[in-house]
């Protein structure tokens, strides 16, 4: 088979490595890919993920018999619909699905409707209104922006004055441009974050490993937020009871409402979610898989991923015996020095010679120049490690990302410091 991955961070990555353990796998296209990725996949690195049109054409000049479409922005521009239209099976959901994630007023309309627990909510398309609602508010409060942001559209005031600045920051000053068009407002809730993603083909759903991402950049989750500094899985919050009211509660209703508006939701469904004092309630959902959650739960993964995703495309998922290992995994993510904000790219990097069976190096923002790895990105590398425990997963991803080098490497040394407490309670 000839498969094509769209996308090149180090889910992509993830996804790629776990595809390949299919001796049915032939050839595996990434588009765009990375340095990195070059040794388990053949890149394109003048397509890129957002390129539909050129996307659409690749897959019918290179006779490709499946295509998993990773990103968010692809999915919500309709990547899915177009190579279904040329005939080619894919993994991911179609734009109209996708919505679930590229708008936050979709995402709380269909919750609301559907009676599926999350934070009370306004939406807003006037910023003045907006101004009179805050006004009458209590703090800390969260304000989103309707679309996609880069996982940057979220913005938590503390006080008055900062909601205003932030109402202004999204809608006047359009700091993340059309997605700012509308707003939402909503409730602050606390809890500890899970993220769950799960299989679907629309109506059988198969939840993965659970997990828990480190967003903030700094330390005792400091500092300004980012894509993920880390994961671990699974996350020890997440106990059995709290899982299968969250299959009830939250992920069949979710996927029953999905087709009931006629939109039904075929691919990785991610759940954001928050367990409160009242129960477990969606912080958001993701059209895809988590990037750095992937990094963690596929390696956990025992059955054969290909093999997953063509029965969700089938719509057969719910004939599948999907197994998971009972170990753990961590990953550490080393970034650029300054990330989230300015950082210098074109930094080259050192792996050791060997590294241990039970850890694997996911590239997510490098580059090859003249044959040497160099770093392009604001995330370079994710170092993950899979052991029986979580405490020898995270001293194994530790020591590993420990010997890795590049000029301004920069990493958190708390991943999953809450979840090893956690365990000991
Ligand atoms: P999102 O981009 O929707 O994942 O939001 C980014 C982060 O903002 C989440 O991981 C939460 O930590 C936080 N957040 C979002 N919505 C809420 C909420 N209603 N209450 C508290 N924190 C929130
Ligand atoms: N790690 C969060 C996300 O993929 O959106």
């Amino acid at each position: 088979m000839n498969i094509i991955v769209v996308g090149g961070g180090g889910r992509e990555h993830a996804i790629i490595k776990k595809l390949k353990e299919n001796p049915a796998a032939e050839t595996i296209y990434a588009l765009p890919g990375n340095g990195g990725i070059a040794a388990d996949a053949v890149c394109v690195p003048e397509i890129g993920a957002r390129d539909i049109d050129a996307i659409v054409d690749f897959a019918a000049s290179h006779a490709i018999d499946f295509a998993v479409v990773a990103p968010d922005d692809p999915l919500a521009l309709g990547c899915v619909d177009r190579l279904h239209a040329i005939g080619i099976p894919c993994f991911g959901p179609d734009a109209k699905a996708a919505r679930i994630e590229a708008s936050k007023v979709f995402a709380k309309g269909l919750m609301k409707k559907y009676h599926i627990p999350t934070a009370r909510y306004e939406v807003f398309d006037d910023p003045a209104k907006a101004l009179d609602y805050l006004r009458g508010a209590s703090f800390p409060i969260v304000i989103k922006a309707d679309g996609l942001a880069l996982g940057k559209g979220v913005l938590i005031p503390q006080t008055l004055s900062e909601a205003e600045a932030a109402v202004r920051t999204i809608m006047e000053d359009r700091a993340f441009g059309d997605s700012g068009n509308e707003i939402v407002i909503e409730e602050f809730l606390t809890g500890p974050e899970v993220s769950v993603l799960a299989f679907t083909d629309g109506t059988a759903i198969v939840p993965m490993v659970s997990s828990m991402d480190h967003k903030r950049a700094g330390d005792g989750d400091t500092g300004l937020n980012t894509g993920g500094m880390g994961t671990v899985a699974p996350n020890p919050c997440y106990t059995p009871e709290i899982a299968r009211a969250c299959m009830d509660t939250i992920f069949l209703p979710t996927l029953a409402a999905m087709r009931a508006e006629g939109c039904p939701f075929k691919g990785c469904l991610y759940f954001g979610l928050m367990l409160t004092p009242d129960g477990p309630k969606v912080i958001e959902y993701n059209c895809r898989f988590g990037d750095p959650e992937t990094q963690v739960v596929l390696p956990l993964l025992k059955t054969d991923l290909l093999t997953v995703m063509q029965a969700v495309e089938n719509g057969t998922l719910a004939d599948m015996n999907v197994e998971w290992s009972d170990g753990a995994a961590a990953c550490v993510i080393l970034a650029s020095g300054g990330y989230p904000g300015h950082y210098e790219k074109g930094k080259p990097i050192t792996l050791p010679d060997a590294l241990p069976g039970n850890v694997t190096v996911y590239h997510a923002g490098d580059a090859l120049a003249d044959g040497q790895l160099v770093t392009s990105g604001g995330r370079v590398l994710g170092v993950t490690a899979a052991a029986p425990t979580l405490k020898e997963a995270l001293r194994d991803a530790y020591a590993a990302a420990e010997s890795v080098e590049f000029e301004g490497k920069y990493l958190r040394h708390d991943i999953g410091r809450r979840a090893l407490a956690a365990l000991a309670d």
